[in-house]
């Protein structure tokens, strides 16, 4: 697998103080942010939009090439995944990922013109992502099979092939919830066929079930509630990185 990169869910950081518990993160070891943005309608619960983004941003330095130390991983849990590229680039959002069963029940353009299978297909997402120059990633609820990414994934166009993939080991919607070992084998597969690949898993991450998400094959660590919740966040992080690197 590619080194660890740790990203803590920012969801379960003070949001009353929102700006200072980013920096803080980053300053305790934190490669990426990951930034939960959630519409009440793809999930169950809401947090905040681009102008939150924009906020939190001038207190975390952009990161020096894609993938580096500060990236804000906006993980879009909304209903219309395309409307909102443009404001979270504008924002200092890095790398986009949207859900896929969001892409494929999404009206996607805003011309109505425009909404043909071809423009709102997942590789039409990603497609449009790059174009704006973010990162894209792809993201599965733990109901959607592995199977979904293997054409995307085999694009010979990098322009539609995503940056990374995150299984989610939650259903999404809320912090602090158990942890789905059930989803590892879809990281396991897509590690055997993609030993570059990011792979990110989100939910339940913690001391205590990192090692098997490690064996599995991801590399890209969301935590919330186990950082923010953690006397020393930094020997948390310490340990989920240790626990994938080794
Ligand atoms: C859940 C979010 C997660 C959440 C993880 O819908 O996508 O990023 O913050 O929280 P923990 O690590 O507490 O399970
Ligand atoms: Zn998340």
């Amino acid at each position: 697998s590619p080194p660890a990169i740790i990203a803590p869910s920012i969801l379960s950081a003070d949001f009353a103080s929102l700006g200072g518990a980013c920096s803080k993160t980053i300053n305790d070891g934190a490669d990426w942010l990951h930034v939960d943005i959630m519409d009440g309608h793809f999930v169950p619960n809401m947090t905040f939009g681009a102008p939150v983004v924009t906020k939190i941003r001038s207190h975390v330095e952009r990161p020096s090439a894609p993938g580096g130390r500060g990236t804000f991983d906006c993980h879009m849990m909304i209903a219309e995944p395309k409307k909102w590229v443009k404001d979270f680039k504008k924002a200092g959002c890095d790398l986009y990922c949207f859900h896929y069963e969001a892409a494929i029940n999404s009206t996607a353009a805003e011309n109505p013109a425009d909404h043909t299978d071809e423009k709102t297909s997942p590789k039409a997402l990603i497609k449009y992502i790059h174009d704006q120059g973010l990162q894209a990633g792809i993201a599965l609820k733990p109901q959607t099979s592995v199977d979904v990414l293997w054409d995307i994934l085999a694009n010979e166009n990098k322009a539609e092939v995503p940056d990374m993939v995150l299984i989610m080991t939650v259903n999404p919607g809320f912090g602090g919830q158990k942890f789905m070992a059930s989803e590892l084998p879809k990281v396991k597969a897509l590690r055997e066929k993609y030993p570059d690949l990011n792979i990110e898993v989100d939910g339940g991450l913690a001391e205590g079930t990192i090692d098997q998400a490690a064996v599995a094959g991801a590399n890209v660590i969301v935590a919330g509630s186990a950082v923010f919740g953690a006397k020393d966040p930094s020997e948390v992080i310490a340990k989920l990185r240790e626990a994938v690197d080794s």
